[in-house]
C-alpha cells in the first residue's frame, strides 16, 4: 500500500484517536473501579459517562473494554439498546446459560427443541439476577451499554434493577455511555439510579487548549511531521477543541504532508486543508439542523445563541437561558420543555460535577452560528 494513503487520524464513530488526550479524570474512576473489581469487590458506584455525541464516550467504552479484558480478571458485555430490544434478549445477551441454548439448536436434533423451549421460559429478570449472581461470584463482569438514552424503558428497568441487585452480592459494574437527556430517561425507569452514581457521573465534552494540542501534535510527531505552532494554534481554536472536528481537521492535514512529502507543516497546509474539513464539518451541522427542525426546536436553538457567542467556552445560567428563550413568545413551562429538549439532543448542556450554580455550556459553538445562518 502506498504508505501517502494511510490513515493517521480517526474521525468516524467510536473510533480510537492516535492519541487519547485529555480524559484523565474519567480514566482514572474507571481504572479505580476496574481495581475494585480485581481485587473481588463491587465499586462503591456504577458509572455514566454522559456528554453531546462526537465528544468520544464510545470511545472510552472501548478503552475500558480493553482495559478490562487485559486485566483477564473481569469479563466484558459490551451492548447497544439494538441488542436488547426486550426483556427477553437482556436475559439472553447476559446469561451465559441461554447463550448456550441458543447455540444448541444447530447442533441437535428437533427432539430436544422442546426441552429448550422450556428453558427459555426460566429466562425471566429474577432468573437473571440469581445468574448473574453466580456468575460474578465466579468472575467478576462489567457490563458496558452504549447510547443508553435509547434503551427501552422496560428494558432498561430490568437491568437496573438486576445491577443493584448483584452488585452488593457479588463483583458487578454497569458503565452506561449517552447523550444529556440520559438522566431524565432513566428517571422512567428507576427514580434514583441517577441520584445514587455520586462520583459515577462523568462528563465527557470538548478538550482543553492543552488535550487538543497534544491530541493533534503527537500522532504527527511520532510520524517525524512537525507542526508548526502558529498553524497548530489556528487548528485548536477552529476544531472548537471538539474532538470529532480535530480528528477532521488531523486527518485533512496528514493528507497534506502525505501529498507534498512535507516534513513540517504551516498555516499555508492549514489554508488548503480547511475548505475539506468545512465541507464535512458542515455536513454534520446539517445533520444536527435536521435533528432540531424535527423536533420543532430550531427556533429556541436560535433563541440561545446570543448567551453563548462571548465565546467558545461562555457559560450560562438556568435565568439567563430562559430570559432567552422569552423571545419564541412561549410560556414558562414551554420554555422549560425546550430547554430540555436542547439539552436532550446535546445542542446544549450542563456537564456533571460542577459546583454551584451549575451551568449551561455549548454542545458545539460553531454549530450555533450554523443554525442560525441556515434558519
Ligand atoms: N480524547 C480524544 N482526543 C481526540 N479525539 C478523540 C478523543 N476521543 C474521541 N475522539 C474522536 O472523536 C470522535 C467521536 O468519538 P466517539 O467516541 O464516537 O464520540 P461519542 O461516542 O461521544 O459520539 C472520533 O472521531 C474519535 O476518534
Ligand atoms: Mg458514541
Amino acid at each position: 500500500m502506498n504508505p501517502a494513503n494511510r490513515r493517521l487520524f480517526t474521525p468516524g464513530d467510536g473510533a480510537m484517536p492516535p492519541v487519547l488526550s485529555g480524559r484523565e479524570e474519567q480514566q482514572a474512576v474507571l481504572s479505580r473501579c476496574l481495581s475494585d473489581l480485581v481485587r473481588g469487590e463491587s465499586p462503591p458506584h456504577n458509572v455514566v459517562l454522559i456528554g453531546p455525541r462526537g465528544n468520544g464516550k464510545t470511545v472510552l467504552l472501548n478503552w475500558f473494554k480493553r482495559e478490562c479484558r487485559a486485566s483477564g480478571a473481569v469479563d466484558v458485555a459490551a451492548l447497544t439498546p439494538q441488542d436488547i430490544p426486550d426483556s427477553r434478549s437482556l436475559v439472553a445477551e447476559l446469561s451465559p446459560r441461554s447463550a448456550l441454548a441458543r447455540l444448541l439448536p444447530r447442533k441437535v436434533g428437533v427432539a430436544t427443541v422442546g426441552s429448550l423451549e422450556w428453558e427459555a421460559r426460566t429466562d425471566t429478570p429474577a432468573h437473571l439476577t440469581r445468574r448473574l449472581i453466580a456468575k460474578c461470584s465466579a468472575k467478576p463482569l462489567v457490563v458496558l451499554l452504549d447510547e443508553a438514552h435509547t434503551l427501552d424503558v422496560r428494558v432498561g428497568s430490568a437491568l437496573l434493577n438486576a445491577s443493584q441487585q448483584v452488585r452488593d452480592e457479588a463483583p458487578f459494574l454497569l458503565v452506561l455511555a449517552a447523550t444529556p437527556g440520559l438522566p431524565s430517561h432513566l428517571a422512567k425507569m428507576d427514580a434514583s439510579f441517577w441520584n445514587r452514581l455520586g462520583a459515577g457521573r462523568l462528563g465527557v465534552g470538548r478538550l482543553s487548549e492543552d488535550a487538543a494540542r497534544t491530541a493533534l501534535q503527537e500522532p504527527l510527531k511520532a510520524q517525524n511531521v512537525h507542526l508548526e505552532e502558529d498553524a497548530l494554534d489556528q487548528v485548536v481554536d477552529e476544531s472548537q477543541r471538539y474532538p470529532y472536528f480535530v480528528q477532521l481537521w488531523g486527518e485533512a492535514l496528514w493528507q497534506q504532508r502525505s501529498a507534498a512529502g512535507a516534513t513540517s507543516l504551516t498555516s499555508r497546509h492549514v489554508d488548503v486543508a480547511r475548505p475539506v474539513v468545512s465541507a464535512q464539518a458542515a455536513e454534520y451541522y446539517q445533520d444536527r439542523y435536521r435533528e432540531l427542525e424535527a423536533a420543532g426546536l430550531l427556533a429556541a436553538a436560535v433563541a440561545v445563541r446570543p448567551v453563548f457567542q462571548a465565546s467558545a467556552d461562555a457559560e450560562a445560567s438556568d435565568r439567563e437561558i430562559d430570559a432567552a428563550l422569552e423571545s419564541t413568545g412561549v410560556d414558562a413551562a414551554a420554555r422549560l420543555a425546550a430547554r430540555e429538549e436542547l439539552n436532550r439532543l446535546g445542542y446544549i448542556w450542563c456537564p456533571p460535577g460542577q459546583l454551584p450554580p451549575v451551568t449551561w455550556r455549548a454542545g458545539i459553538p460553531s454549530l450555533m452560528a450554523h443554525v442560525q445562518r441556515q434558519f
